[in-house]
């Protein structure tokens, strides 16, 4: 495909919508037909719902095909969605679910390379460039994370930390001695990261950090603001799943970082409305869905996220974006009728300066009525003096804007579990 004005890091970047409609049209009657005569679990499902690829001719076609869900994947645990012999499966990642046997998913030789391709292409779209030393302190080994940055690292052509997870005293140490250009991370355990080199008194006006490429769990506006003031950094936010392919699906653009550009050309989203399944107007909020346009070893069709997002135009590329995921609807918890995302009770932390961006949600049962508590620390260095008003503030705070009223609970520094990964930002103990 032909490069209109050399934006971005591979030329479909710049490709127009109709070239894109026609590239997305052709690999998805490719997808379908490679899922229908070599995966027994789609030939099946498709049989089943009484459609076949043969009915797909145009994008609209799609919906003709039932969804995929988690619970497929489980039920067929751990090889038998394969598309490919399974002796042609280069790499196997899984994500551990809250329960049960985790997801397993399965790459193809030409699978890994389209994943470090587009791993590439996101942080070539966040700014990276061949050069920069990148550390990754995403966890390397079943998660996708770490080595889904790692090869994508090595194929912009930039110098790769693998630090992975852990081990939060070196991670600052080494940031501090290797003095990287970017760092890979979740954007909680960036913080824990952060606190750590206050503690060590780094001086982050000193350091080469200018880049931090953020995702793997929901994060607002509010904690971008936090995170950029206190590293000194522009952060940018990269999307995606396990199923699909793992990181990389999405990624913000750094000339108008404005939502996760969809790197459509590989994945086609649809938004659906989470009740009815309905298919719904681009700029509508619903549940993401994606399909797999060139994956080999295990396409997927239809795939449900259970992220709640919407589908924008392009702006910094012609291929659509997607709006900061406000929540999964797994992670939706309702509290005397009132619909709520640990989302909404962050961005209210974070408006009081004097709080640390530490938190964690407890919601149970207090005789037959539903009962919130938000549990957050000061930050460091600030007076205790102000521990009492600062949780009546923020009460009110989540009363007027969230709109529930929730106990607050400044603890001591340290008393919030510290995330290394993805935070549990939120403890239901009405669901056990
Ligand atoms: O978290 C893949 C990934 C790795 C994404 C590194 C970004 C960076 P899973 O473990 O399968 O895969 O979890 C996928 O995490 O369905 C979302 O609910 C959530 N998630 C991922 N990225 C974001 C993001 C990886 N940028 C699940 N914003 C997804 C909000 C995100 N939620």
């Amino acid at each position: 495909m032909k490069k209109a004005s050399g934006i971005g890091w591979s030329d479909v970047e710049s490709a127009s919508r109709d070239e894109l409609t026609a590239l997305q049209t052709q690999r998805l009657s490719h997808t379908l037909w490679h899922a229908y005569e070599n995966s027994r679990f789609y030939r099946d499902k498709f049989d089943q719902h009484g459609v076949h690829p043969q009915d797909f001719q145009h994008l609209e076609d799609l919906q003709k095909f039932p969804f995929t869900e988690k619970s497929d994947l489980r039920d067929n645990y751990p090889f038998g969605m394969l598309a490919i012999a399974r002796d042609k499966v280069q790499r196997v990642h899984a994500s551990s679910g809250t329960t049960g046997k985790p997801t397993v998913v399965c790459y193809s030789k030409a699978d890994i390379d389209m994943w470090a391709d587009i791993m590439a292409r996101s942080i070539y779209a966040a700014g990276g460039r061949p050069g920069d030393m990148i550390h990754v302190a995403y966890g390397y080994g079943l998660f996708t994370g770490g080595l889904g940055a790692h090869y994508g690292a090595e194929k912009l052509g930039c110098t790769v930390i693998p630090m992975s997870g852990g081990q939060t005293e070196k991670q600052a140490t080494l940031i501090q001695d290797f003095n990287p250009d970017i760092i890979m991370v979740t954007p909680s355990y960036m913080q824990n990261i952060a606190d750590e080199l206050e503690r060590q008194g780094a001086n982050v006006q000193q350091l080469n950090l200018r880049l931090g490429i953020f995702g793997a769990e929901p994060w607002t506006e509010a904690m971008r603001n936090n995170i950029e003031q206190r590293l000194q950094i522009q952060a940018l936010d990269i999307y995606g799943l396990s199923e699909i392919i793992g990181g990389g699906v999405a990624q913000e653009c750094s000339e108008t970082k404005d939502g996760p550009t969809i790197w459509e050309d590989h994945f086609y989203p649809e938004i659906i409305h989470p009740e009815s399944g309905r298919v719904q107007d681009d700029g509508a909020s619903g549940e993401l869905v994606f399909t797999s346009l060139t994956k080999e070893a295990m396409p997927i069709i239809r795939y449900r996220t259970r992220d709640l997002s919407r589908l924008l135009p392009g702006t910094a590329r012609t291929m659509r974006r997607m709006d900061k995921i406000t929540g999964r609807s797994d992670d939706m918890f309702i509290v005397r009728g009132v619909n709520v995302f640990p989302s909404q009770i962050e961005e209210q932390i974070l408006a009081q300066p004097e709080l640390a961006p530490h938190y964690q949600i407890e919601v149970f049962r207090q005789g037959n009525l539903d009962a919130v508590k938000v549990s957050v620390e000061l930050a460091t260095k600030c007076p205790q003096a102000v521990r009492e008003q600062s949780a009546q503030q923020l009460q009110q705070r989540i009363k007027a804007i969230v709109g529930i009223s929730a106990e607050i609970n400044v603890g001591e520094e340290c008393s919030i579990p510290r995330s290394e990964g993805k935070a549990k930002r939120l403890i239901d103990h009405r669901r056990f």
